[in-house]
């Protein structure tokens, strides 16, 4: 059974700066969400009951967002706005959240280390904070189950486009069945003549304790980091790994136009907001 959740969330966020200057780019909002609540809501919503969030210089608002908040609560209370008094007690009891400082950014794979005694000998879920996936099943649901059917790591992928593989970590294998490979190359970012595939790590992760050895032994790769692709790589060595293709879609929040596609579409899903949000983007298309 997989209960436990690592969230890597220490990176700088240069892709969006200025606005990750003073502030996580975890905590940007999509509408008035926190990414970083919408990430621990998939682990919530796939069964994770333990969650430990690694973070990093600046990034203490995080650990405010899901703290209770007895002013706050008190003043909501003497208004009487009970819709919203529920929403944020729901966001201190979604799960039992651990933080740890990643004290220096040495990469993703680095960042996992951090989880090795939180984990202990248990399979955990890997979700990047900076990713949120839309899909009627959770994905951490999805790669849960294959963890379960296959007992052997699992690392969602989905399909890029070719001229984009040098962007991700790319996998190859053998087709296990329409959406399961067995996975015989990994490659972090890799040439767009070399890669493997054009199937692309899309940031959710079961790994089993065997990947805190393998980290050990990474050496620095794509970027001067550790990188989690290379470790997963020596993992590989040892025992099967296998990738499932996703169902769902991906936003990655880091980029400046991925992150304003992802308000836009979020909008258009809310209740409140898509009726006049629809309207406002037609009369906006029309001028264009
Ligand atoms: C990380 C992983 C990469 C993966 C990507 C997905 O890269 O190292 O394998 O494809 O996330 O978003 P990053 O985007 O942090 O450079």
């Amino acid at each position: 059974m997989v209960r436990k959740a690592v969230i890597p969330a220490a990176g700088f966020g240069t892709r969006f700066l200025p606005a990750t200057k003073a502030q996580p780019k975890e905590m940007l909002p999509i509408i008035d969400t926190p990414v970083i609540q919408y990430v621990v809501q998939e682990a919530v919503d796939s069964g994770i009951e333990d969650i430990l969030i690694i973070s990093g210089k600046g990034k203490r608002s995080m650990e405010d967002h899901f703290d209770r908040n007895f002013e706050l609560e008190s003043r909501i209370v003497e208004k009487e706005e009970e819709a919203l008094y529920n929403q944020l007690r729901h966001i201190e009891n979604m799960a039992n959240i651990h933080f740890i400082r990643q004290r220096e950014l040495n990469g993703l794979g680095d960042a996992i280390y951090y989880a090795r005694f939180h984990c202990g000998s248990e399979p955990f879920a890997v979700l990047l904070g900076d990713t949120i996936l839309n899909s009627a099943i959770p994905v951490t649901q999805q790669i849960i189950d294959a963890y379960e059917q296959y007992g052997h790591p699992v690392i969602a992928v989905e399909t890029v486009p070719h001229d984009k593989v040098n962007r991700y970590g790319i996998v190859g294998g053998e087709k296990l069945s329409e959406k399961v490979l067995r996975l015989t190359e990994m490659v972090e970012k890799p040439d767009i003549d070399k890669a493997p595939s054009n199937l692309a790590i899309a940031g959710r992760y079961i790994l089993t304790p065997e990947i805190f050895p393998a980290i050990e032994q990474t050496i620095r790769g794509k970027g001067n980091e550790i990188q989690l692709t290379d470790a997963l790589r020596i993992v590989l060595k040892q025992e099967d790994i296998v990738a499932t293709i996703i169902e769902g879609k991906r936003y990655d929040i880091g980029n400046k136009l991925d992150f304003l596609k992802t308000t836009v579409e979020f909008a258009l899903k809310r209740k409140e907001f898509a009726a006049p949000f629809a309207e406002y983007l037609k009369e906006i298309v029309k001028g264009l």
